[in-house]
């Protein structure tokens, strides 16, 4: 892609400051942050590449959509435009509004699982593993190979392997796997996409064999982009026509619109099984709020059906998946290891290749987020062993083939001169890698770990300010609280 093919199809009309801090203050705040990116303050943070999810700018149109929120307990007429917009752009006749996407997943998860059931899907991701382990369900890694392998130049790295399902199937039989999920794209193989034909693949499979198929439709409008420009004989078709036929090879969805849709909270679950919806609804009164708000005001259900629509416009996705795609090869030309092909919301530096001096044990991914916020004061995020977490079963760390830092781009949100920014410090620190100390854990909560979890350099010693019980008090307290 060249450098000005995908200027953005905006210009900018309210600005919000940031700041640079020093670099002593940088590692006083990682430090202090138990060398969790999480656990900065935003406050502390130059460019905030955390991650994609609600971090979007509005437009103008968004904001004014705000202002016309119906903030009826029941019936709010944004519910009925959302149901719109869902209706047109993903196909799903029914639609339950949920708080985010994790909101979905649980009313997705305790409405279709059973304990003892299993769930394939094309690699985990956090929250949806987690629900599933939640209602009693085991999941399982379905993924093509190639996913495993961050050098691999695959299109299609978040394909299903059919092999590995029809073995799950065979060993569990059809009856104890209530579905299959299937992200598009794939968060954690570094936003790698799913191909049309093997969405077809896997649709005809199940239909056969009486499983449904559910899509992880969080980034589901950058898996069309990908689909119209590397899938053979799909690239006269628009981003919205491969939308919804991706839709069209599902029985619903869940859905975070923090993501695709252009808004800072929100999601939904889509279904087009009466029977389903009903219960569906039933759950939602319980967890998330009536099922025509669950969870949100009529103002973010406006904005959510607006941002709908502007995702799928085609100037805006080549733009976004454009400037993604910039930083990623200014890294590359200077030899930094990623995950290749360049994913659609994130560029993932490939921490294992890049530390090779430190063992999994002592989490290069999350101590290379840490050497690169005091660095720059850009904020990235672990996507290695402290996500994957602990074996429910064994209690052991999972050690996944992919120890990631993921520098992941909110829409709309940073300039070209904030990317040569990002380069400029990760190519830096690429140069004095050698340095990078390992972590350990000071302190490691039960769920989703990598969200709360306190650590401390390996060898060195763990007193902030006194004696080290204190500091592991303080930790624990600013972890729960948020509080220092
Ligand atoms: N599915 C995928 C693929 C996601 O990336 C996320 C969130 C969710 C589901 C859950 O949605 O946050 O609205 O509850 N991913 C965020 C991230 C947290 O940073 O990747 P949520």
């Amino acid at each position: 892609m060249s450098q000005r093919s995908w200027a953005e199809p905006w210009k900018i009309k309210v600005v919000e400051p940031i700041h640079m801090t020093t670099r002593s203050e940088r590692e006083r705040h990682i430090r202090v942050a138990g060398y969790n990116t999480f656990l900065l303050r935003s406050d502390e943070v130059y460019i905030d590449l955390l991650t994609d999810s609600g971090t979007s700018a509005m437009s103008d149109r968004q904001w004014a959509g705000m202002m016309m929120g119906d903030e009826a307990y029941a019936g709010s007429r944004n519910f009925y435009n959302l149901e719109k917009s869902v209706r047109d752009v993903y196909g799903y006749e029914e639609l339950i509004p949920t708080h985010q996407g994790r909101g979905a997943e649980h009313l997705l998860s305790k409405l279709l699982i059973t304990p003892g059931d299993h769930v394939p899907g094309n690699m985990y991701f956090t929250t949806t593993r987690l629900h599933q382990e939640l209602a009693g369900g085991t999941f399982h890694d379905v993924i093509i190979d190639e996913a495993h392998d961050p050098a691999s130049l695959h299109p299609f790295k978040g394909n299903i392997d059919l092999a590995k399902l029809d073995a799950i199937v065979h060993e569990y039989g059809a009856a104890r796997i209530p579905y299959v999920c299937v992200a598009v794209t794939v968060n954690l193989a570094g936003g790698q996409p799913v191909s049309m034909q093997n969405l077809l693949d896997v649709w005809s499979y199940c239909r056969a064999r009486g499983i449904k198929v559910m899509l992880d439709a969080t980034r589901a409008v950058e898996n069309a982009w990908f689909i119209q420009q590397r899938e053979v004989g799909m690239g006269d078709r628009t981003v919205a026509e491969i939308l919804r036929r991706m839709c069209d090879l599902s029985d619903g969805a869940t859905m975070s619109g923090k993501k695709d849709s252009l808004v800072n909270i929100g999601g939904w679950l889509g279904l087009r099984d009466k029977a389903l919806v009903a219960k569906a609804q039933n759950l939602a009164v319980v967890y998330e709020g009536l099922h025509t708000y669950g969870g949100l005001a009529g103002r973010d259900l406006e904005a959510m059906a607006i941002g709908i629509r502007e995702s799928v416009q085609e100037e805006y996705i080549r733009s976004r998946i454009g400037q993604v795609y910039y930083l990623g090869e200014r890294l590359q030309d200077a030899g930094v290891p990623i995950v290749t092909p360049i994913g659609g919301h994130a560029v993932f530096l490939d921490a294992a290749a890049m530390l090779p001096h430190l063992p999994r044990e002592q989490f290069p991914a999350q101590a290379l987020a840490a050497a690169l916020y005091v660095e720059s004061g850009v904020r990235a995020m672990e996507r290695g062993a402290v996500s994957a977490g602990r074996d429910p079963l064994t209690g052991h760390n999972r050690y996944p083939k992919l120890e990631l830092v993921r520098l992941t781009i909110p829409r709309r949100v940073y300039t070209q001169a904030h990317m040569d920014v990002v380069a400029e410090s990760v190519i830096s620190l690429f140069q004095e890698r050698e340095k990078v100390h390992g972590l350990q854990f000071i302190y490691e909560p039960e769920y989703l770990r990598f969200f709360q979890a306190q650590f401390a350099p390996v060898g060195a010693p763990v007193v902030l300010d006194g004696p080290a019980e204190a500091y592991h008090a303080a930790v624990r307290s600013f972890a729960l609280t948020g509080r220092r």
